[in-house]
């Protein structure tokens, strides 16, 4: 059993059924989680010698922010019912662990509690149908110091649609404490709204990432791309990156992998922009592999978000700590002295996905 998977164990102890039930939810039959998982694993490297390794320097910039460690932890709503305190733990070990996060659309916490922990952060959208509602929340994060804008496109529908669907939504939760206020919007920002105003929009074309970048004057990562051909789109967009991902397996049971993905997209991109990376990455060996691919830093969702239910702010740092200690030792391990040394050609292209 790897430390990830005695975390979730931990976290899952203490947790209500139906949150844990949520966490570790995956589309489908969980095939897409599942082939990310073992896909990740099953890389293998081909070590350099004679490099100097006697310091690895794993800092680099995401979008002009420096960070110390190319490990960043994944917009995720919901994380009031892992800790009361929500992003803003997850902010605090984030800055001390040199990290950054996204902030979900579904935070129940203030952009000020999350930005006054000092961590350099990235506020997730999801464009809801009343485009109103979301220009005054990307007006508002980049007003608190969002330093960019991440637009979730790939959750154009719901676990919940599928016929017979259910129980891995919040929205099927029992009211209560646990159950995050859906945005950061006031009842005021509310009244007189139509109904389903802060329904996810369906019908979003390209000009949505120019639009996005004008109200909110940052950078807009599209989160969600599996396909060279929609890169360069985002990009010709006005996108200032992609992050390649199936949303750690929770969208599409039946669709191609981050993993399988990353070098297409990388490809087509051509350097001309950031791609980063999430979706089943649970080790520094895996961290190694996504940066070898390509990307610029990997995001990690599940991993923060049970360590934060089993040990709050803590909990989250020994996973960013634990993650960026592996993910040194692989760099000495292969003969990397630093982060923008790992290369294609340090893995062994027959472990890749066909
Ligand atoms: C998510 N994810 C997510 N993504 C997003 O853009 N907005 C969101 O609100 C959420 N919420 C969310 C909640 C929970 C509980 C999970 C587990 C995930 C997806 C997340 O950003 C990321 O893509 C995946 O979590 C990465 O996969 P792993 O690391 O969890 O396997």
């Amino acid at each position: 059993m790897s430390w990830v998977d005695d975390l979730e164990h931990r976290a899952r102890v203490g947790l209500p059924a139906y949150v844990a039930g949520y966490v570790a939810a995956a589309a489908g039959g969980g095939e897409c989680l599942a082939e990310e998982l073992a896909g990740w694993e099953a890389l293998r490297f081909r070590p350099r010698v004679l490099t100097d390794t006697g310091d690895v320097d794993l800092t680099t910039t995401v979008l002009g922010t420096p960070v110390r460690t190319p490990v960043l932890v994944a917009p995720m709503a919901q994380q009031v019912a892992a800790h009361p305190d929500g992003e803003a733990a997850t902010g605090r070990a984030a800055a001390a662990a040199g990290s950054l996060l996204g902030v979900s659309t579904n935070t129940a916490v203030p952009f000020a509690d999350v930005a006054a922990t000092g961590a350099p952060w990235w506020y997730q959208v999801y464009v809801m149908a009343d485009r109103g509602l979301t220009r005054l929340l990307v007006e508002r994060a980049a007003a608190a110091g969002a330093r960019a804008l991440v637009l979730t496109l790939d959750t154009t529908a719901l676990a919940t649609d599928a016929p017979g669907g259910q129980g891995v939504e919040p929205t099927d939760w029992p009211p209560g404490p646990a159950r995050a206020r859906a945005t950061a919007l006031t009842s005021e920002d509310l009244a007189d709204r139509d109904q389903g105003a802060t329904a996810m929009a369906r019908d979003l074309d390209a000009d949505v990432v120019g639009w996005l970048a004008e109200v909110s004057g940052l950078p807009v990562l599209v989160k969600g791309v599996l396909r060279g051909d929609d890169a360069v789109r985002c990009l010709d967009a006005g996108a200032a990156g992609v992050v390649v991902s199936t949303h750690g397996g929770r969208r599409l049971g039946s669709s191609v992998t981050a993993l399988r993905a990353l070098p297409e997209v990388v490809a087509a991109l051509d350097g001309r922009a950031e791609v980063l990376v999430d979706s089943g990455i649970r080790s520094g060996a895996h961290v190694a592999a996504a940066l070898a691919l390509g990307a610029r830093a990997a995001f990690v969702g599940r991993p923060a978000w049970w360590g934060l239910a089993a040990d709050g702010e803590a909990g989250v740092r020994s996973v960013l700590d634990r993650l960026t200690a592996e993910l040194a030792l692989v760099l000495r391990q292969v003969g990397a002295p630093s982060v923008r040394a790992l290369a294609p050609d340090l893995l062994d292209p027959a472990t890749l996905p066909a």
